[in-house]
């Protein structure tokens, strides 16, 4: 009786450890059938009703020139280093600037991103050195080298699914499905979250920043879209369940395995009997 005990693990009966183990192949099976690959089904509902109004604007007025004037002496001052006396772009340091616009001036230097500190490094985000009088005076003097306007975006003419239908399809594989950024080949992808607004995201799909490439197949109507789906991101509603910080199919992917696999060792241990040696 006493080996039996023994060989029989009786620290439950024998009624409790089948229903522990149908408890946990339950678990094992929600697990398997996983949350989704996105907490963000959700996208398709409505909750984004925040309709900032039009941002940006393309003045088709003629150039104030004492703000080119002004431009034109702080870009000696900060930019021709790189991108010579006349905008002409210098081999190996900067590229000319002819063509370039107001639209690219404005998101680089808005973001922070010029001047750069040396012609290798990834030209990243962060809090502009520039006044924004100096920005404004610097996107006027570009503008006259010829190039696109900045653009207009609406996010309330915006529709948030076929935003993260058109996100999936063009941006996820970089940015990933939620916005949270990654690392490709050559550089850092940046998150869209915070202060990335909906200007920024009209800019970028134009410019194709650094490795980015462009998008001239997306109509204003569906940038509009994107922009949306991408505030909507920030602050995504989990319809399936738990989102896991948002970090994606992949994580996601894991923390179920490792949640079923888990419930599938126990349930075998306390079905399971050890053989006599
Ligand atoms: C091949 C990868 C790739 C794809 C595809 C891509 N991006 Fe990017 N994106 C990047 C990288 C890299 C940067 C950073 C560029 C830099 O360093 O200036 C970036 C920057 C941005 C920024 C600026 C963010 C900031 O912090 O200032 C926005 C906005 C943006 N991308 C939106 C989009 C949208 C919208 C799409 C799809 C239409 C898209 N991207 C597709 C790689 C990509
Ligand atoms: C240390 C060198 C360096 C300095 C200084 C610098 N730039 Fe740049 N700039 C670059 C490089 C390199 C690129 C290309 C970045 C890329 O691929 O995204 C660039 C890109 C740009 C672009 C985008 C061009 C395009 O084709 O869309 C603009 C606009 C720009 N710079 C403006 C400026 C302005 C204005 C200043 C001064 C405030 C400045 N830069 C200072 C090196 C520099």
């Amino acid at each position: 009786m006493i080996r039996r005990l023994v060989h029989r693990r009786a620290w439950l009966p024998r009624r409790v450890r089948i229903a522990v183990a149908l408890v946990c192949g339950a678990l094992a099976l929600l697990g398997l059938a996983g949350p989704g690959t996105q907490g963000s089904e959700g996208a398709a509902a409505t909750k984004l009703d925040a309709a900032e109004g039009p941002v940006g604007s393309s003045t088709g007025a003629p150039p104030d020139q004492g703000l080119v004037r002004e431009g034109r002496r702080l870009f000696v001052d900060n930019c021709s280093s790189c991108h010579g006396q006349f905008a002409r772009g210098i081999p190996d340091r900067g590229p000319s600037l002819y063509g370039a616009g107001a639209q690219s001036a404005d998101f680089y230097l808005r973001t922070g991103r010029m001047p750069l500190p040396e012609p290798e490094a990834q030209p990243s985000r962060k809090e502009p050195v520039l006044t924004e009088g100096q920005i404004r005076a610097l996107v006027a003097y570009v503008a006259t080298l010829g190039g696109p306007p900045i653009p207009e975006v609406d996010i309330a003419e915006g529709d948030i699914a076929q935003g993260q239908s058109l996100f999936a399809e063009n941006c996820s594989a970089c940015h990933q499905i939620l916005a949270r950024g990654g690392i490709v080949t050559r550089g850092v992808v940046p998150d869209l979250l915070g202060e990335v607004t909906p200007l920024d995201v009209a800019e970028a799909v134009d410019i194709g920043p650094y490795v980015m490439p462009t998008f001239p197949w997306l109509s204003d109507e569906q940038v509009n879209s994107i922009a949306r789906y991408v505030e909507y991101a920030d602050d995504p509603i989990d319809a399936g369940g738990w989102g896991i910080g948002h970090l994606g199919p992949i994580p996601e992917g894991m923390v179920t395995w490792l949640l079923a696999l888990s419930a599938l060792i126990l349930a075998t241990r306390l079905i399971g009997e050890r053989t006599a040696p």
